[in-house]
Formats: structure tokens, sequence, C-alpha cells
């Protein structure tokens, strides 16, 4: 079945919108296993259904977060384990809701109108492979029914890979 592109989302609430986005998604995921056309579609809907900023992955190359697959701004390529938001969501393996950048200690500055972030962790098999970080350029963006749902995208996303 083909996802459907004539939502008028402009009326929907966010719960809402975030069921509608978990239905369409997991046709988009159906019947593709390749990790990076997955991630890059994923960045790519997250962007086209909620407006985000910037929203995309951090792949794990033994333990340095490279950038992957993303839409928004250019951003920084390499995040150390030890750096930043997502080098702790990295170390900890837990979703880390930042709601005003400048107040989280060695938040790393890749845009400056990225004002709050959620990063989380994307596991498979009890190993992080990347994480998937989401910026806006307004306070307090994410709460804890959007961590809900993006950790339910990111498993949605690994149930695909082998
Ligand atoms: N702010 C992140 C860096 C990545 S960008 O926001 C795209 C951090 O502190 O890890």
């Amino acid at each position: 079945m083909e996802i459907t592109r004539n939502f008028d989302l402009t009326s929907l609430d966010k719960a809402s919108k975030q069921n509608l986005f978990l239905e369409q998604y997991r046709l988009l995921l159906e019947g593709e296993n390749d990790l990076i056309a997955n991630m890059s579609n994923t960045a790519a809907f997250l962007k086209e259904f909620f407006d985000y900023f910037w929203v995309g992955f951090y792949l794990n190359k033994n333990e340095e977060l490279v950038l992957g697959p993303f839409q928004g701004p250019t951003a920084c390529t390499r995040i150390a384990f030890e750096r930043g938001v997502c080098g702790a969501c990295a170390r900890t393996q837990k979703t880390i809701i930042v709601p005003d950048v400048d107040q989280f200690p060695g938040h790393i500055s890749c845009n400056s109108a990225s004002k709050s972030e959620i990063v989380v962790p994307v596991m498979k098999q009890n190993k992080l492979i990347a994480v998937l970080d989401i910026d806006e350029p307004h306070y307090d963006a994410f709460d804890s029914k959007d961590q809900v749902f993006l950790e339910e995208v990111v498993q949605l996303l690994t149930n695909t890979i082998i």
C-alpha cells in the first residue's frame, strides 16, 4: 500500500498527527531492510510531517558519532562520545530532552538557531548503532509524549534491519 500525501495536517492535534505518522511510516518502511535507506526516509518523512528545523542520525563508528542521513541545515560531521547531547545519549543509551540548549553543559552548537533538542538512542541487539537527533528553533519543543513517539519510530526502524 502506498503512503498518502494529501493530509491536512494543520487541523490535527499533536497526538493525532503522531498516530497518523506511525500508520504511514509503517507503510514507508515495508519491504526494505537497508539501514541507510530507511534512515534517509525516516529523516525526510519526519521533516515533511512535523517541519522540524533539523532531524537526522549520527552513526556509531568505533565509539565516535559520524553524521548520517539528515534533513535540514548542514551540521557537525563528527561527535566524540564524551561530547554534546548526542555523546551523552550514546554513553547512557537513554533518550535526552534538552529544553534549553544553553543550559546543557557541553552542548555542541552546529547551528545557532537551535534552541531545544531531543536525542534518542538507536539500539539493535543491545548495541548502539546510532542516535536520532531533532532540533527546534524554540525553547521547550519536546516533552515526554514526543519521547514515547520518537522511541516508537526508532523501534519500527530497527525492526526493519537484519
Ligand atoms: N547539538 C548536538 C550536536 C548535533 S546538532 O544539533 C545537529 C549535540 O550537542 O550533541
